[in-house]
Protein backbone atom coordinates (compact mmCIF):
# COMPACT_ATOMS: atom_id res chain seq x y z
CA UNK A 1 0.00 0.00 0.00
CA UNK A 2 1.12 3.61 -0.73
CA UNK A 3 2.51 5.88 2.05
CA UNK A 4 -0.51 9.00 0.90
CA UNK A 5 -3.26 5.88 1.84
CA UNK A 6 -3.38 5.69 5.37
CA UNK A 7 -3.45 9.03 5.95
CA UNK A 8 -6.78 10.41 3.71
CA UNK A 9 -8.15 7.06 5.08
CA UNK A 10 -7.70 9.08 8.49
CA UNK A 11 -9.28 11.98 7.84
CA UNK A 12 -12.20 10.62 5.77
CA UNK A 13 -12.95 8.35 8.40
CA UNK A 14 -12.38 11.62 10.39
CA UNK A 15 -14.94 13.46 8.48
CA UNK A 16 -17.54 10.52 8.88
CA UNK A 17 -17.35 10.28 12.66
CA UNK A 18 -17.79 13.59 12.82
CA UNK A 19 -20.71 14.26 10.50
CA UNK A 20 -22.12 10.30 12.69
CA UNK A 21 -21.86 12.26 15.81
CA UNK A 22 -23.58 15.51 14.96
CA UNK A 23 -26.23 13.84 13.45
CA UNK A 24 -26.46 11.44 16.46
CA UNK A 25 -26.61 15.08 18.55
CA UNK A 26 -29.04 16.55 16.12
CA UNK A 27 -31.66 13.44 16.22
CA UNK A 28 -31.05 12.88 20.09
CA UNK A 29 -31.83 16.66 21.09
CA UNK A 30 -34.80 16.48 18.52
CA UNK A 31 -36.31 13.17 19.86
CA UNK A 32 -39.08 13.07 22.52
CA UNK A 33 -37.81 15.07 25.28
CA UNK A 34 -37.77 13.66 28.68
CA UNK A 35 -39.60 14.61 32.33
CA UNK A 36 -42.54 16.46 32.36
CA UNK A 37 -41.36 19.84 31.79
CA UNK A 38 -38.64 19.54 29.20
CA UNK A 39 -36.98 22.84 28.67
CA UNK A 40 -35.82 22.27 25.01
CA UNK A 41 -35.90 25.01 22.26
CA UNK A 42 -36.77 21.97 20.10
CA UNK A 43 -40.01 21.80 20.77
CA UNK A 44 -41.67 24.74 19.90
CA UNK A 45 -45.02 25.56 21.66
CA UNK A 46 -45.84 29.05 20.26
CA UNK A 47 -45.14 31.19 17.40
CA UNK A 48 -42.31 32.82 18.94
CA UNK A 49 -40.39 29.72 19.48
CA UNK A 50 -41.28 28.24 15.83
CA UNK A 51 -39.85 31.66 14.83
CA UNK A 52 -36.59 30.38 16.50
CA UNK A 53 -36.57 26.88 15.71
CA UNK A 54 -36.96 27.61 12.20
CA UNK A 55 -34.25 30.61 12.02
CA UNK A 56 -32.20 27.93 13.52
CA UNK A 57 -32.97 24.72 11.76
CA UNK A 58 -31.83 26.92 8.65
CA UNK A 59 -29.03 27.74 9.84
CA UNK A 60 -27.88 24.30 10.68
CA UNK A 61 -29.37 23.27 7.36
CA UNK A 62 -27.01 25.90 5.78
CA UNK A 63 -24.25 25.13 7.76
CA UNK A 64 -24.32 21.53 7.21
CA UNK A 65 -24.54 22.13 2.83
CA UNK A 66 -21.00 24.05 3.37
CA UNK A 67 -19.40 21.18 5.80
CA UNK A 68 -20.75 19.11 2.77
CA UNK A 69 -19.27 20.53 0.41
CA UNK A 70 -16.35 21.50 2.08
CA UNK A 71 -15.88 17.76 2.77
CA UNK A 72 -16.45 16.72 -0.84
CA UNK A 73 -13.91 19.62 -2.53
CA UNK A 74 -11.15 18.66 0.15
CA UNK A 75 -11.69 14.33 -0.54
CA UNK A 76 -10.76 15.52 -4.42
CA UNK A 77 -8.41 17.43 -3.70
CA UNK A 78 -6.73 15.00 -1.88
CA UNK A 79 -7.60 12.16 -4.12
CA UNK A 80 -6.62 14.13 -7.66
CA UNK A 81 -3.29 15.84 -6.32
CA UNK A 82 -2.33 12.94 -4.13
CA UNK A 83 1.70 12.61 -3.59
CA UNK A 84 2.06 9.45 -6.60
CA UNK A 85 5.78 9.34 -6.31
CA UNK A 86 5.99 10.65 -9.83
CA UNK A 87 8.24 13.25 -10.51
CA UNK A 88 5.46 16.18 -11.81
CA UNK A 89 4.66 19.59 -11.13
CA UNK A 90 0.56 20.23 -10.74
CA UNK A 91 0.10 23.89 -12.20
CA UNK A 92 0.56 26.29 -9.20
CA UNK A 93 -2.52 28.81 -8.46
CA UNK A 94 -1.32 30.48 -5.51
CA UNK A 95 -1.96 34.27 -6.24
CA UNK A 96 -3.91 33.87 -9.49
CA UNK A 97 -6.39 36.93 -8.52
CA UNK A 98 -9.80 34.73 -10.45
CA UNK A 99 -9.20 31.60 -7.14
CA UNK A 100 -8.64 35.02 -5.06
CA UNK A 101 -11.88 36.23 -6.42
CA UNK A 102 -14.38 33.81 -6.27
CA UNK A 103 -12.91 32.27 -2.59
CA UNK A 104 -13.68 35.72 -1.19
CA UNK A 105 -16.75 36.03 -3.19
CA UNK A 106 -18.18 32.44 -2.15
CA UNK A 107 -17.25 33.80 1.75
CA UNK A 108 -18.67 37.25 1.36
CA UNK A 109 -22.26 35.77 0.48
CA UNK A 110 -22.16 33.02 2.61
CA UNK A 111 -21.85 35.75 5.55
CA UNK A 112 -24.40 38.14 4.56
CA UNK A 113 -26.97 35.31 3.89
CA UNK A 114 -26.44 34.24 7.50
CA UNK A 115 -26.23 37.37 8.94
CA UNK A 116 -29.46 38.59 6.95
CA UNK A 117 -31.86 35.88 6.88
CA UNK A 118 -32.70 36.02 10.92
CA UNK A 119 -33.87 39.63 10.10
CA UNK A 120 -37.78 38.44 9.81
CA UNK A 121 -37.54 36.27 12.63
CA UNK A 122 -36.26 39.59 14.40
CA UNK A 123 -38.76 41.76 13.77
CA UNK A 124 -41.30 38.96 14.99
CA UNK A 125 -39.74 39.74 18.63
CA UNK A 126 -39.45 42.98 18.47
CA UNK A 127 -43.63 43.95 17.49
CA UNK A 128 -44.40 44.23 21.22
CA UNK A 129 -48.35 43.69 21.26
CA UNK A 130 -50.46 46.78 22.19
CA UNK A 131 -54.34 47.17 22.99
CA UNK A 132 -57.00 46.50 25.50
CA UNK A 133 -57.08 42.88 23.80
CA UNK A 134 -53.43 42.10 25.17
CA UNK A 135 -52.77 40.57 28.38
CA UNK A 136 -50.41 42.52 30.18
CA UNK A 137 -48.24 41.20 32.85
CA UNK A 138 -44.77 42.63 34.93
CA UNK A 139 -42.47 40.17 35.79
CA UNK A 140 -40.58 41.00 38.38
CA UNK A 141 -37.40 38.95 39.58
CA UNK A 142 -36.26 38.25 43.37
CA UNK A 143 -33.69 36.30 44.90
CA UNK A 144 -34.76 33.49 44.20
CA UNK A 145 -38.10 33.51 42.90
CA UNK A 146 -40.55 34.99 40.28
CA UNK A 147 -44.06 38.33 40.92
CA UNK A 148 -46.63 38.25 38.57
CA UNK A 149 -48.92 40.93 38.49
CA UNK A 150 -51.82 41.56 36.13
CA UNK A 151 -52.30 45.04 36.10
CA UNK A 152 -55.10 45.16 34.15
CA UNK A 153 -57.20 43.14 36.76
CA UNK A 154 -55.08 44.31 39.60
CA UNK A 155 -54.27 40.14 40.77
CA UNK A 156 -50.80 39.00 42.05
CA UNK A 157 -49.31 36.27 41.99
CA UNK A 158 -46.26 33.70 42.17
CA UNK A 159 -43.67 31.51 40.54
CA UNK A 160 -46.68 30.15 38.45
CA UNK A 161 -47.63 32.66 35.47
CA UNK A 162 -50.84 31.73 33.80
CA UNK A 163 -51.97 32.87 30.46
CA UNK A 164 -54.82 32.08 28.28
CA UNK A 165 -53.96 30.17 24.99
CA UNK A 166 -53.42 31.85 21.42
CA UNK A 167 -53.22 34.78 23.20
CA UNK A 168 -50.02 37.40 23.07
CA UNK A 169 -49.14 38.39 26.46
CA UNK A 170 -47.03 41.58 26.81
CA UNK A 171 -44.72 41.28 29.50
CA UNK A 172 -42.80 44.60 31.21
CA UNK A 173 -40.34 42.63 33.21
CA UNK A 174 -37.43 43.97 35.81
CA UNK A 175 -35.89 43.49 39.51
CA UNK A 176 -35.82 44.26 42.62
CA UNK A 177 -32.66 43.22 43.92
CA UNK A 178 -30.07 41.67 41.06
CA UNK A 179 -29.89 40.93 37.69
CA UNK A 180 -32.17 38.24 36.66
CA UNK A 181 -33.28 36.38 33.12
CA UNK A 182 -36.76 35.58 32.65
CA UNK A 183 -36.60 32.72 29.84
CA UNK A 184 -39.62 29.84 29.04
CA UNK A 185 -37.49 27.68 26.33
CA UNK A 186 -40.86 26.33 25.07
CA UNK A 187 -42.36 29.35 24.38
CA UNK A 188 -39.57 31.46 22.54
CA UNK A 189 -39.78 34.51 24.81
CA UNK A 190 -36.16 35.45 26.86
CA UNK A 191 -35.17 38.91 28.64
CA UNK A 192 -33.02 39.53 31.68
CA UNK A 193 -35.04 41.11 34.17
CA UNK A 194 -33.02 44.29 35.20
CA UNK A 195 -32.91 46.18 38.59
CA UNK A 196 -33.96 50.24 38.13
CA UNK A 197 -35.39 49.40 34.39
CA UNK A 198 -37.81 48.35 32.64
CA UNK A 199 -37.86 45.95 29.46
CA UNK A 200 -40.32 44.21 27.27
CA UNK A 201 -41.13 41.43 25.23
CA UNK A 202 -44.13 38.96 24.66
CA UNK A 203 -44.81 35.49 24.71
CA UNK A 204 -47.54 33.31 23.24
CA UNK A 205 -48.69 29.18 23.85
CA UNK A 206 -50.80 27.79 20.91
CA UNK A 207 -51.99 24.95 23.03
CA UNK A 208 -52.59 24.21 26.79
CA UNK A 209 -50.10 22.84 28.72
CA UNK A 210 -47.38 23.27 31.53
CA UNK A 211 -44.06 25.32 30.08
CA UNK A 212 -40.97 25.15 32.33
CA UNK A 213 -38.70 27.48 32.41
CA UNK A 214 -35.77 28.85 34.59
CA UNK A 215 -33.96 31.38 35.74
CA UNK A 216 -31.12 32.61 32.92
CA UNK A 217 -28.76 34.49 34.73
CA UNK A 218 -26.92 33.96 37.61
CA UNK A 219 -27.62 35.99 40.11
CA UNK A 220 -26.67 33.83 43.62
CA UNK A 221 -26.69 31.36 45.45
CA UNK A 222 -30.16 29.58 44.47
CA UNK A 223 -29.78 30.89 40.97
CA UNK A 224 -30.34 27.25 39.79
CA UNK A 225 -33.24 26.86 42.10
CA UNK A 226 -35.13 30.00 40.47
CA UNK A 227 -37.49 27.97 38.47
CA UNK A 228 -40.92 29.01 36.59
CA UNK A 229 -44.21 27.40 35.33
CA UNK A 230 -46.15 28.78 32.51
CA UNK A 231 -49.72 27.54 33.10
CA UNK A 232 -51.29 28.22 29.63
CA UNK A 233 -55.13 27.31 29.46
CA UNK A 234 -58.00 27.72 27.29
CA UNK A 235 -59.29 31.37 27.85
CA UNK A 236 -62.74 30.23 29.76
CA UNK A 237 -60.07 28.35 32.35
CA UNK A 238 -57.69 31.07 32.43
CA UNK A 239 -60.77 33.45 33.40
CA UNK A 240 -61.86 31.43 36.42
CA UNK A 241 -58.43 31.19 37.28
CA UNK A 242 -58.16 34.78 37.24
CA UNK A 243 -61.57 35.54 38.80
CA UNK A 244 -60.89 32.92 41.67
CA UNK A 245 -57.24 34.70 42.60
CA UNK A 246 -59.11 37.98 43.25
CA UNK A 247 -61.90 36.56 45.24
CA UNK A 248 -60.63 36.40 49.28
CA UNK A 249 -59.23 33.44 50.73
CA UNK A 250 -61.45 30.61 51.85
CA UNK A 251 -62.34 30.65 55.54
CA UNK A 252 -60.56 27.25 57.07
CA UNK A 253 -62.65 24.29 57.28
CA UNK A 254 -60.87 22.39 60.39
CA UNK A 255 -59.79 23.15 63.56
CA UNK A 256 -56.18 22.39 62.65
CA UNK A 257 -56.82 24.90 59.51
CA UNK A 258 -58.69 27.30 61.78
CA UNK A 259 -55.63 27.38 64.12
CA UNK A 260 -53.08 26.99 60.71
CA UNK A 261 -54.74 30.81 60.00
CA UNK A 262 -53.95 31.60 63.76
CA UNK A 263 -50.35 31.29 63.41
CA UNK A 264 -50.18 32.62 59.37
CA UNK A 265 -52.05 36.26 61.10
CA UNK A 266 -49.77 36.07 63.78
CA UNK A 267 -46.14 35.48 62.16
CA UNK A 268 -46.31 35.75 58.68
CA UNK A 269 -48.10 38.48 57.17
CA UNK A 270 -45.34 40.82 58.42
CA UNK A 271 -44.11 39.60 54.97
CA UNK A 272 -46.53 37.72 52.87
CA UNK A 273 -50.20 37.93 52.26
CA UNK A 274 -52.89 35.26 51.19
CA UNK A 275 -55.21 38.39 48.93
CA UNK A 276 -54.21 37.91 45.75
CA UNK A 277 -55.51 41.50 44.81
CA UNK A 278 -52.25 43.22 47.06
CA UNK A 279 -48.62 43.36 46.73
CA UNK A 280 -47.34 41.36 50.58
CA UNK A 281 -46.12 43.66 52.66
CA UNK A 282 -42.45 42.67 52.06
CA UNK A 283 -41.88 42.74 48.19
CA UNK A 284 -39.83 40.41 49.03
CA UNK A 285 -41.70 38.11 49.79
CA UNK A 286 -44.05 35.73 47.51
CA UNK A 287 -48.30 36.43 47.15
CA UNK A 288 -49.44 32.87 48.59
CA UNK A 289 -53.18 33.67 47.43
CA UNK A 290 -54.50 30.10 46.21
CA UNK A 291 -51.38 28.83 47.40
CA UNK A 292 -53.02 25.19 48.00
CA UNK A 293 -53.69 25.34 44.03
CA UNK A 294 -50.21 25.44 43.09
CA UNK A 295 -48.58 22.73 41.09
CA UNK A 296 -44.97 23.01 42.99
CA UNK A 297 -43.45 25.19 46.04
CA UNK A 298 -40.00 26.75 46.82
CA UNK A 299 -39.45 29.11 43.57
CA UNK A 300 -40.50 25.78 41.67
CA UNK A 301 -37.97 23.50 43.24
CA UNK A 302 -40.47 21.13 45.00
CA UNK A 303 -43.72 19.44 44.29
CA UNK A 304 -46.26 21.32 46.11
CA UNK A 305 -47.26 18.56 48.65
CA UNK A 306 -48.02 18.93 52.61
CA UNK A 307 -44.82 16.61 53.21
CA UNK A 308 -42.63 19.07 51.07
CA UNK A 309 -44.41 22.10 52.37
CA UNK A 310 -43.66 21.19 56.41
CA UNK A 311 -40.04 20.28 55.15
CA UNK A 312 -39.61 23.83 53.59
CA UNK A 313 -41.33 25.65 57.26
CA UNK A 314 -38.74 23.30 58.91
CA UNK A 315 -35.93 24.49 57.09
CA UNK A 316 -36.11 26.29 53.96
CA UNK A 317 -32.45 26.96 53.90
CA UNK A 318 -32.09 22.86 53.27
CA UNK A 319 -34.19 22.74 50.13
CA UNK A 320 -32.89 26.52 49.28
CA UNK A 321 -29.88 27.76 50.33
CA UNK A 322 -29.88 31.38 50.58
CA UNK A 323 -34.00 31.67 51.20
CA UNK A 324 -35.20 34.82 52.91
CA UNK A 325 -37.41 33.12 54.50
CA UNK A 326 -37.14 34.23 58.27
CA UNK A 327 -39.64 32.26 59.73
CA UNK A 328 -38.74 28.26 60.00
CA UNK A 329 -38.87 25.45 62.90
CA UNK A 330 -35.34 25.23 62.81
CA UNK A 331 -34.63 29.06 63.53
CA UNK A 332 -37.04 28.52 66.65
CA UNK A 333 -39.67 31.00 65.26
CA UNK A 334 -42.50 28.13 64.97
CA UNK A 335 -42.91 25.14 66.17
CA UNK A 336 -43.29 21.67 64.46
CA UNK A 337 -47.22 22.14 65.73
CA UNK A 338 -47.48 25.57 64.27
CA UNK A 339 -45.98 24.67 60.98
CA UNK A 340 -48.46 21.44 60.67
CA UNK A 341 -51.01 23.74 61.26
CA UNK A 342 -49.97 25.97 58.25
CA UNK A 343 -49.14 23.64 55.77
CA UNK A 344 -53.07 22.09 56.70
CA UNK A 345 -53.69 25.76 55.83
CA UNK A 346 -51.72 26.98 53.06
CA UNK A 347 -53.12 23.84 51.24
CA UNK A 348 -56.40 24.45 52.34
CA UNK A 349 -56.20 27.70 49.66
CA UNK A 350 -57.40 26.17 46.60
CU1 LIG B 1 -32.45 34.79 39.15
CU2 LIG B 1 -30.64 33.54 38.25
Amino acid sequence: MRKGWRRWAVLALGQVVSLLVAGAALAQSAAEPEGPYPQTLLKPAGPQAETLYEAMAWDIAFITFIGVIASIVTAFILIRFKDRGEDRVVPQTHGDPRYELVAWLVLIVGLVVMALHPLPAEAVFERQPEGEAVLQVNVIGHQWWWEFEYPQYGVYTANELHIPVGKKVAITTWSEDVIHAFEVPRLGGKNDSLPGRKTRFWIEADKPGVYQGQCFELCGASHARMLTRVIAHPQDDFDAWLKKQGTPAPEPTTDLAAKGKQVFNTVCTACHTVDGTKRSPNTGAPNLAYMGARTSIGGGVLKNTPENLLQWLRDPQSVKPGAKMTVSVKLGSITEDDAKALVEYLESLK
